[in-house]
């Protein structure tokens, strides 16, 4: 058996490595992955020297680098890689549509080419865009996406189940909320406001900070995503969701009472643009058909959340300065702009 993972130095990605590695340690994983800003080899490191393990660095969005890292009749591939950042996408969207869109079909007719086995595509709850109060997403709604990010990852949904329906390609989706936890990278409001907390630094909050987001921390997410992939329904759509609720304020409150810092430190800022009000996913298919449900509790996934960045001060002060670039060239004794084929 082998699988495919694209993205995998990323913070959902390098979890999902880590946990197959632990689980499947005969099984060959490659973790195919350009390394850009998002990549950190580093989270990789528990895993970099076990013998089913391979890094190869390409695009997904360039079919020569997929088609020469790709085996053939491999089990599965599983596509995390993407541009992941609403923010960077309202600033510029052009590399979202590149590697979000065009970097899933190029994947898709890799797929069919090499004949891979299972598809699984790594998809988002904000392809539903803003769900009102009471209501929830579910995985026959119709896709509403608000920001050009959540566009190019619906637009990439599209191709996912027209590649299954048109070819017959074994394809699968999940939709996750909100993920936390260790090795996400400090761009992202949980570990930014640990950084900025511990440092005393004024934690940014958008516009009343009454947007509600449902929390899920990384390692039951990727619990799920192994269930979809191993005994999910061909073609079906999986939401995954942490069952956890809430307003900003309220997230960034209870951090602030678990590092034990004064409520002064919230400062609200300009809102982001077309700010999404609510996500809010109906995970009740993965529940009833695959009997999972998420086993962190939101305060005790923070509670270890604070004390990994705690004990990795030396990770994210090597992550926000850019140190973690030149891993890469440490580990593989090559130049981080330099492709590995
Ligand atoms: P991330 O930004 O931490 O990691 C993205 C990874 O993709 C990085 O390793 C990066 O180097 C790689 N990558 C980017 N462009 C590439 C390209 N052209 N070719 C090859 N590799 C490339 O992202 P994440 O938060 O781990 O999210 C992973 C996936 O899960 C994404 O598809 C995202 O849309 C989805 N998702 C994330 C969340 C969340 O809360 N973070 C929730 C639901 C879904
Ligand atoms: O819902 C799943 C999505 O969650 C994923 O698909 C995305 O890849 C991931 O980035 C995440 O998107 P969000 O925009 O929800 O995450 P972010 O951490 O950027 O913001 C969470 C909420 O906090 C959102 O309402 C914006 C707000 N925010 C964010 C930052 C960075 C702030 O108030 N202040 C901040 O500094």
């Amino acid at each position: 058996m082998a699988i495919f993972v694209t993205g995998g130095a990323g913070f959902i990605g390098s979890e999902f490595v880590r946990q197959w590695v632990r689980r499947y340690p005969s099984q060959l994983i490659i973790n195919f992955d350009k390394l850009t800003y998002a990549g950190n080899l580093e989270n990789l490191s528990p895993v970099e020297n076990h013998p089913a393990y391979r890094m190869v660095r390409g695009d997904v969005a360039e079919p020569e680098d997929v088609r020469a890292a790709l085996p053939e009749d491999c089990d599965a591939i599983v596509h995390f890689a993407a541009e992941s950042h609403v923010d960077r996408s309202i600033l510029s969207a052009a590399e979202f549509v590149r590697t979000n869109v065009l970097g899933t079909q190029v994947l898709l007719d890799a797929a069919r080419e090499k004949r891979v086995r299972r598809f699984l595509y790594i998809s988002t709850d904000e392809v539903g865009g803003s769900i009102p109060p009471g209501q929830y997403f579910r995985e026959d709604s119709p896709l509403a996406p608000s920001s050009p990010y959540a566009a190019s990852k619906a637009a990439a949904e599209h191709l996912v189940r027209a590649a299954a329906h048109t070819f017959g390609l074994d394809a699968v989706i999940t939709r996750t909320s909100n993920n936390y936890g260790p090795y996400q990278f400090p761009e992202k409001l949980i570990p930014l406001a640990i950084a900025n907390i511990r440092r005393g630094k004024p934690v940014p909050v958008y516009g009343d900070g009454l947007q509600v987001r449902d929390w899920i921390h990384v390692s039951d997410n990727c619990r799920a995503l192994m269930l979809v992939l191993e005994h999910g329904k061909p073609g079906a759509t999986y939401h995954i969701g942490g069952g956890h609720e809430l307003p900003n304020l309220e997230l960034l409150r209870l951090l602030l009472k678990i590092m034990d810092a004064p409520g002064s430190l919230l400062t609200h800022v300009k809102d982001r643009l077309g700010h999404d009000r609510r996500y809010a996913v109906d995970w009740s298919r993965i529940r009833n058909e695959l009997g999972w449900t998420p086993e962190i509790a939101l305060e005790e996934g923070l509670r270890s959340t604070v004390a990994w960045y705690d004990s990795h001060s030396d990770w994210v002060e090597r992550a926000t300065s850019g140190e973690y670039r030149t891993y890469y060239e440490r580990v593989y004794g090559m130049q981080y702009a330099q492709r590995q084929n």
